[in-house]
């Protein structure tokens, strides 16, 4: 019913518009190019039997400073009428699979506010996340965000 595969970039829109209609952290369609053409092995969408997106994962590998690669989900969603089936669960899944597989990525990170509960619910309890850090006022109305992160490093073979 569902299928789930790496984003292309003609892909691109329909993520974008899930991310309008599920999230009011939105961003100028070179954000999503940029990700897509800069770590193309990391961003999974999930689409209905039409081939409509209905969710997506937008990932990206960070570097910074220190010899420790880590991966980063920048954003993720999946439509109201597609949620409670595991989609978000699998499009992690994959994302982190490619991050440690791949690039090396010895974890992930994300923000999520921290009123969102079954964001959290699906880091914490599904995925084994935990807080690493509470952002204070990260997001634009104020709101503090936890900063998650998840040991890729012990990740079991072919999880998803
Ligand atoms: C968070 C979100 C991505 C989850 O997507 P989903 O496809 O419905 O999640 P899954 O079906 O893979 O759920 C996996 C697990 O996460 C947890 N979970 C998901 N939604 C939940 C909810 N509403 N309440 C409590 N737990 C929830 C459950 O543990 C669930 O496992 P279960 O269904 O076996 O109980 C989705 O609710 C969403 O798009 N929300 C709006 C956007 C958003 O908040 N994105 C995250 C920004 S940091």
């Amino acid at each position: 019913m569902h299928n789930i595969r790496l984003a292309r970039p003609e892909d691109l829109m329909g993520m974008q518009a899930a991310n309008l209609e599920n999230l009011p952290e939105n961003y100028l369609m070179k954000f999503w190019m940029y990700h897509a053409t800069t770590w193309p092995q990391l961003s999974f969408v999930a689409e209905d039997e039409k081939g409509g997106i209905v969710g997506y994962v937008l990932a990206k590998i960070d570097e910074g400073d220190s010899k420790e690669v880590h991966g980063h989900v920048n954003s993720i969603s999946v439509l109201r009428s597609h949620r409670r089936l595991g989609l978000a669960k699998k499009l992690m899944l994959l994302s982190q699979e490619a991050m440690a597989t791949i690039y090396k990525a010895q974890y992930v990170s994300l923000h999520v506010r921290k009123s969102n509960k079954a964001a959290i619910a699906l880091y914490r309890d599904t995925l084994g996340f935990e807080v690493a850090d509470i952002e204070k006022k990260y997001y634009g109305d104020g709101e503090d965000a936890l900063k998650m992160r998840l040991n890729l490093e012990n990740m079991p073979e072919s999880q998803s």
